[in-house]
């Protein structure tokens, strides 16, 4: 049996699907992506979670049309600024992964008052995955390594997975132990390569709007119900047919 579950992390995907089914602009898909996003924050912080990492807007994502990009900007903004206070009372802790520096300047400054307001909070920790991508994050890492070692500030040899781990943007939160994906596509789309190593990953039909407490609560039960190797086996000694 999967032994804990401390980090969730959600690829909420198929808003534009939802809305276009309902004839309606893939912004509104949106609006309703961000109000079950809140849900599942709470609901999440209530059952106990550690940590859930939301994937809100990709590195690729900025190729979408400018009208849909600046909306999921402008809705950002309008998050943060409405939901701190919730986000405050409920004891969250908020924080970005991602090359933020490349947000619109109002959402980098809305960012960093949410994060400021909550970074003594001591329940769930929330971490936006914004302007995102995992191929990035890795040679992030790999140029910052490359530029110590040829300070001489690292040798070869102390380059262990950890040290790698602690040049990444997710460093001090632990790996996914879960991840889900909705709108039943089954890819990481440059998410947390690196992390998910040892995921487990939950590909759900069901389109991100949609998406309830319950389709969540489904996901993790699922979850604990599956056995975590790591590569191991719980057979101790087996003879050898060959
Ligand atoms: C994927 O659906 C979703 C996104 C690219 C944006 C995710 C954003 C939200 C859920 C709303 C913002 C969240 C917060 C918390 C403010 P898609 O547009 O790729 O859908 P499709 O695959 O059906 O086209």
């Amino acid at each position: 049996m999967a032994a804990r579950l401390e980090h969730v992390a959600i690829i909420m995907d198929g808003n534009g699907r939802w809305a276009q089914q309902k004839n309606k602009p893939r912004t509104f898909g949106h609006i309703k992506g961000a109000r079950v996003a809140k849900k599942i924050i709470t609901h999440a912080g209530n059952s106990g979670l550690k940590n859930l990492t939301l994937y809100a807007f990709s590195t690729e994502n900025w190729l979408r049309p400018q009208t849909e990009v600046s909306f999921l900007m402008r809705l950002m903004k309008r998050y943060l600024q409405k939901e701190t206070a919730t986000l405050i009372k409920e004891n969250v802790r908020f924080s970005v992964i991602g090359e933020v520096e490349k947000l619109p300047k109002d959402v980098q400054l809305a960012i960093q008052t949410t994060k400021k307001l909550t970074e003594k909070n001591t329940g769930l920790h929330l971490t936006f995955a914004m302007s995102y991508g995992s191929r990035q994050e890795i040679l992030s890492a790999v140029k910052n390594i490359a530029e110590k070692f040829k300070n001489g500030e690292v040798d070869k040899n102390q380059i262990t997975e950890s040290y790698f781990n602690s040049h990444l943007m997710t460093s001090g939160t632990p790996d996914p132990d879960l991840i889900i994906r909705t709108s039943g596509e089954s890819r990481l789309s440059n998410f947390m390569m690196w992390q998910a190593s040892y995921s487990e990953l939950y590909f759900s039909a069901t389109l991100w709007p949609d998406f309830t407490t319950k389709h969540f609560d489904h996901c993790c039960q699922n979850y604990f119900q599956r056995e975590r190797r790591f590569g191991g086996t719980k057979i101790k000694n087996e003879e050898s047919f060959i």
